[in-house]
């Protein structure tokens, strides 16, 4: 026989139970053990309800300060991380409002017009843009990382790939830059899924609104937020911003994946174009001689888990009915593991980045290779007249030859070029400095030396 619900249960459950939930059941249902993250916004959005609840004479005005006084104890006490938290409660919810229920009987009235299906919703929508504000700070940080070490390194060269083949000299900057750009798209992408999540949805109840003449529009402005939400089963199972949320953090996590890419390439011998500080790396518990980039691999092996969080929000919600249902309690694990492992993986490589080294050596041995001005050889036959298909052919010849004869390029003889074209000429070996290369390359987005000293000044000035 079932026991018959304690006064504790009668208390979180109502009337209508003549039994306690089984125990396997609330193992299985509660929430706390993650949701407790959400108790700042739980607090700020009960404060607010409680101040409107008071001015639409709900509360008396000696009720609602003995709740302020109780949220405020209670958030005191989770931040000395001295509040009890009671897994029998369930969640967040339960635990703070029977945590001040118990401080005052007042507490009891908090409720009044409100469903956990609007509070979750409306807690959610807090902890997001805030963390959103939180995710634009870290990105920041790896911005201005990536431009310190641009800076720092403005001089060296090194080839530009394109499948991973050696195609055409670069500076270190503009590769660097680039990733700036993915991470200023990504900021963009998070502040625009900020908007959307700015709508409070307290006041549609479970599903259907209240009787009670709440003041929606107030609560908003005492929460800070943009507007209301125009539509109630809507607002308690919209879960749109954190799928968003989670959309633009995977592919935030794919451009630090790729990022970590060419530094686990840069970092090794092969490339030997970085070397990253021995506080970021780690040893093999077999090879003596192995300094591993492990730092790299795993923001690169993160990125996995971030988008596999996405697919789970995306699958959670697909075949949702209107409105609330509990399945929406299993958005918030993903949620979190998203935005720790992104904000983690954005947090060390900046502090990475600032440890890392550039082996301009081995970069300038790299660029030296004439193969990456064949183009500007191209080049330069279309500016002698040369159709650029014919001019293209031409060179192509060139590095047969240059294969065949085991002679670089540059080394070429001007009579060979003859015979491959007459428009060549002595001047056609100037084209293999690589320096002067870059310099010809002026257009915006180029990585000649004057652009991207350009494109160092400017983003040296929105990052300060
Ligand atoms: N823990 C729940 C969630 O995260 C809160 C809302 C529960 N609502 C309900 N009617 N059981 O979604």
């Amino acid at each position: 026989m079932k026991p018959s619900p304690s006064a504790k249960d009668q208390a979180l459950w109502g009337g209508r139970f003549a039994a306690a939930p089984d125990q396997l059941v609330q193992d299985y249902t509660k929430s706390v053990q993650y949701d407790w993250r959400l108790w700042r916004a739980d607090i700020f959005g009960s404060l607010a309800h409680a101040r409107m609840l008071r001015e639409i004479g709900v509360l008396t005005v000696s009720e609602f300060r003995a709740i302020e006084r109780g949220l405020r104890e209670i958030f005191a006490e989770i931040e000395a991380g001295v509040f009890q938290w009671d897994a029998a409660r369930e969640d967040v919810h339960m635990n703070i409002e029977a945590a001040l229920t118990a401080k005052t009987p007042a507490g009891a009235k908090l409720h009044t017009g409100r469903s956990r299906n609007d509070q979750v919703a409306t807690d959610l929508r807090l902890w997001v843009k805030n963390s959103i504000a939180a995710d634009g700070d870290a990105i920041r940080a790896l911005q201005r990382a990536l431009v310190a070490l641009a800076r720092k390194y403005q001089q060296v060269i090194l080839p530009g790939y394109t499948h991973l083949q050696r195609a055409q000299p670069v500076y270190f900057a503009h590769h660097l830059l680039a990733y700036v750009e993915m991470l200023a798209r990504d900021a963009g992408r998070l502040a625009d899924c900020q908007r959307r999540a700015d709508v409070l949805p307290l006041g549609a109840g479970a599903l259907a609104g209240s009787t009670i003449p709440l003041r929606r529009e107030r609560v908003a402005k005492l929460l800070g937020f943009a507007a209301v939400t125009p539509n109630s089963l809507d607002a308690v199972s919209d879960r749109d911003f954190i799928v968003e949320y989670a959309a633009a953090s995977a592919l935030l996590a794919v451009h630090l994946s790729r990022l970590a890419e060419d530094l686990v390439l840069w970092s090794s011998a092969e490339f030997n174009f970085i070397r990253i500080g021995d506080a970021f790396t780690t040893g093999s518990s077999l090879m003596p001689q192995k300094k591993n980039p492990d730092v790299a691999e795993l923001a690169r092996g993160k990125a996995g888990r971030v988008i596999g969080n996405l697919v789970a929000l995306l699958t959670l919600v697909k075949g949702l009915p209107m409105s609330y249902n509990r399945d929406l309690q299993e958005d918030k694990e993903r949620l979190f593991d998203t935005v720790d492992t992104v904000r983690a993986t954005l947090t060390v490589l900046a502090a990475m980045l600032g440890d890392t080294r550039v082996n301009a050596a081995a970069c300038a041995r790299a660029v030296a290779d004439p193969l990456l001005l064949a183009t500007d050889v191209a080049d330069w036959l279309v500016n002698q007249g040369v159709p650029f298909r014919r001019a293209h052919e031409v060179v192509g010849k060139a590095v047969a030859i240059s294969e065949q004869r085991r002679v670089p390029l540059d080394k070429l003889p001007l009579t060979v070029w003859k015979k491959l074209h007459p428009a060549c000429n002595a001047s056609l070996k100037k084209i293999f400095n690589v320096s002067a290369a870059l310099d010809r390359r002026q257009m915006t987005g180029a990585p000649g030396r004057q652009q991207v000293a350009a494109q160092l000044r400017r983003w040296e000035k929105i990052l300060p």
